[in-house]
């Protein structure tokens, strides 16, 4: 029988549910109007014809290329215009009916205020369409959960503090280097050349934890959260 005690566990209860609910059928329910996709690279949200979408990079596609050659064979999406996510400079306040970043925020400096820039440019009732990963399912599985007190510090005091400290981390817990010469030599490299490493890392209810941080300032509805994979995905409704 599907729905028993046990449903969650069954198969075909696994595969009806990942077909009902992924990344595309809730961007078709959820997002609709003109809206930007911060760092869409070779893996652009499909969305339906109702909703027009902006690439926004921090670099030009040729700049894309030279930065990730294992994608040389992938398709990566036209960015519409180059700027830092984190900031959005560009994009006026309350001007967006979505915005979608999706395993983009563990590649920010300043978490807390990046998500303060993608509020900013929503308008009221606009969705964020947000997917992070969860780090006890991906390559960051060695590495610490990052304290909320991490994030909130950036936010003060800006990210430099920490910048170094979190590649020297990734060419450890990551990159598997347990020499410290060589690790703080990789860390120097990647730094050099600003590459994007994921500086945060949390498991599903730090997610939580730095949502809860952002309401005190933001008002906002979660209307779904759903763990998919290795990813979370979170629709966040904008309040009026
Ligand atoms: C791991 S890829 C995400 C790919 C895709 N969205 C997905 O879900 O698989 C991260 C993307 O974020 C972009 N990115 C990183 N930091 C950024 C920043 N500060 N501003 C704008 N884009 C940034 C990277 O260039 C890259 O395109």
């Amino acid at each position: 029988m599907l729905l028993n005690r046990n449903h969650s566990c069954h198969p075909l209860y696994r595969i009806a549910r990942s077909l009902l609910l992924n990344r595309y059928s809730l961007a078709f329910l959820y997002l609709r109007g003109s809206g930007i996709e911060i760092g869409a690279l070779h893996n652009p949200l499909r969305v339906s014809p109702r909703a027009r979408v902006r690439y926004v990079d921090r670099m030009s596609v040729p700049d894309l290329r030279r930065q990730y050659p294992e994608l040389k064979k992938k398709k990566l999406v036209p960015v519409d215009f180059v700027a830092d996510g984190e900031l959005l400079e560009s994009v006026g306040d309350n001007s967006q009916e979505f915005v979608i970043a999706n395993h983009f925020l563990e590649h920010c400096q300043n978490p807390l205020l990046a998500l303060e820039n993608m509020f900013r440019v929503l308008c009221p009732e606009g969705t964020l369409y947000l997917a992070l990963p969860d780090s006890r399912y991906t390559f960051d599985r060695q590495r610490p959960v990052t304290p909320l007190e991490h994030l909130l510090r950036d936010y003060r005091e800006g990210p430099d503090w920490s910048r170094r400290g979190h590649f020297l981390e990734w060419a450890h817990l990551v990159n598997g280097v347990r020499d410290q010469v060589e690790a703080e030599k990789q860390a120097e490299e990647l730094m050099t050349m600003n590459y994007s490493i994921h500086y945060h890392v949390w498991s599903q209810f730090e997610m939580l934890e730095m949502l809860h941080v952002l309401r005190q300032q933001h008002p906002l509805d979660i209307e779904v959260m759903h763990r998919r994979k290795d990813e979370v995905i979170f629709i966040i409704r904008k309040g009026a």
